[in-house]
């Protein structure tokens, strides 16, 4: 048996309850990961609140990241061993002493990242990098603008937009979070209670790439927003989905309004992402180059804790349930 966090009924932090359960069995390219550390994520809260149902067959426990060692392997895994050190994109179950992922979406822990850091990888890096580099297409010299740039998100989209030679433009609703996008290597950040996204980036000539979480209101001034040809990116509506737009402008400025959600995605789709993510951004990891931005760590039984700090949008970064 294992010790578990599960959402008891659709509601608030409190509905997250301790339980215990059986411990999972890899299957044919799976791994059991023993659990380290789980990240928290905002698709948890929003699981929790009934919002965002767990694909068939995945765990109902909330949990989408974690770290931790390799404690057995399924068959048909040969890349990976009993002992190993990885950190994993979990379909859910994060919130529990094991869980089981395919062994194709482990990745190691970067050298010079503690298992703590590691956890706070995977949901983050496999949605920026599907997101902002190959649905979105980001290039050098391009003018990115990332909302909730002191989200989990957003501290690794500036991190990785800057990098790869983008010019970046992050929204926070501080100063103090400001001062972190621009750290972290915003060129501008934009404190949202007192300045209008859209003007600021249409005196820039207009974002070529936007990715947001907002929705809402946000749609129709992104689409302001944007440049010629530019490119929206939705990854959540934390503002509600619907718009009253006139295509019209998508049409003739020659726009792309797009988006996706990771967990639904095939294995296979994900397995690619990691593969990129392993060639490309795990040695910027290892260099010290990009790093997670950590915000707080609870005990896993504190799991309501964590996630009532992450409604209450006082955290910069990462949350983390130590198990
Ligand atoms: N599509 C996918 O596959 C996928 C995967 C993972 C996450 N996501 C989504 O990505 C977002 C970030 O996730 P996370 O885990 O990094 O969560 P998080 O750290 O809690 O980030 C949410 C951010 O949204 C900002 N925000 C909230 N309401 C806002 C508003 N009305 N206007 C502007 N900004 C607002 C908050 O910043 P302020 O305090 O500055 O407002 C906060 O930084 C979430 O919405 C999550 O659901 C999508």
């Amino acid at each position: 048996m294992m010790r578990v966090i599960e959402i008891g009924e659709p509601g608030g932090p409190e509905v997250l309850r301790t339980a215990e359960r059986d411990v999972p069995h890899p299957g044919h390219g799976q791994i059991l990961l023993k659990i380290a550390y789980a990240g928290v994520n905002r698709p948890d809260a929003l699981q929790r609140a009934g919002m965002y149902a767990p694909p068939l067959k995945a765990s109902d426990l909330p949990g989408l990241e974690a770290s931790g060692e390799v404690a057995a392997v399924g068959p048909g895994v040969d890349d990976l061993a009993v002992g190993d050190a990885v950190c994993a994109l979990l379909p859910g179950g994060g919130y529990a002493e094991y869980a089981v992922t395919p062994a194709a979406h482990c990745l190691p822990v970067p050298e010079g990242l503690d298992l703590k850091q590691a956890a706070c990888l995977p949901e983050t890096f496999f949605t920026v990098w599907s997101n902002v580099f190959q649905r979105g297409g980001l290039q050098a010299g391009e003018r990115f603008l990332c909302h909730g740039g002191s989200s989990g998100i957003g501290t690794t989209a500036i991190q990785l937009a800057r990098h790869f030679g983008a010019r970046v433009f992050a929204t926070a609703g501080s100063a103090d979070k400001c001062a972190r996008c621009t750290e972290l290597g915003a060129e501008r950040a934009i404190n949202y209670r007192e300045e209008d996204f859209v003007e600021v980036l249409r005196a820039e000539g207009g974002a070529d790439l936007i990715l947001d979480m907002v929705g809402g209101d946000y749609i129709k001034r992104n689409v302001k927003a944007l440049a010629d040809e530019g490119r929206l990116v939705q990854i959540a509506f934390l503002s509600g989905p619907k718009a009253d737009l006139n295509f019209a402008e998508v049409m003739t400025r020659r726009l792309t309004i797009t988006g996706s959600t990771l967990r639904p995605q095939s294995d296979l789709a994900k397995a690619r992402i990691a593969g990129e993510l392993r060639r490309d951004v795990w040695p910027l990891l290892s260099a010290g180059i990009v790093a997670p931005v950590m915000d707080s760590e609870f005990p896993l039984e504190e799991a309501a804790a964590a996630h009532a700090r992450m409604e209450a949008s006082d955290h910069i970064g990462k949350i983390v349930l130590k198990v």
